[in-house]
């Protein structure tokens, strides 16, 4: 299983908005490529994270580590 691209928001919207209840899951899965950014352009729909290109807003430890599990 290759790694997937992360780009990861660790702006200030983002971490109020439950970003930094994302990290432990990301340390879950120790073969991801994570790149972290200030902002990815859409706060107000935080925290976001953008999975090979695609952005996935709004997320929960829940939803991400579905996101995560289902991937090929
Ligand atoms: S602070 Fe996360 S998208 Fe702007």
């Amino acid at each position: 299983m290759r790694g997937l691209k992360l780009d990861v928001c660790t702006g200030y919207t983002c971490a109020v908005l439950g970003g930094n209840a994302l990290r432990p899951i990301l340390e879950e899965f120790p073969d991801l490529e994570i790149k972290e950014w200030e902002c990815l352009g859409n706060c107000q729909n935080g925290p976001n994270i953008a999975i090979e290109g695609e952005l996935h807003a709004q997320l929960t430890p829940v939803k991400l580590r579905g996101i995560l599990s289902r991937r090929p």
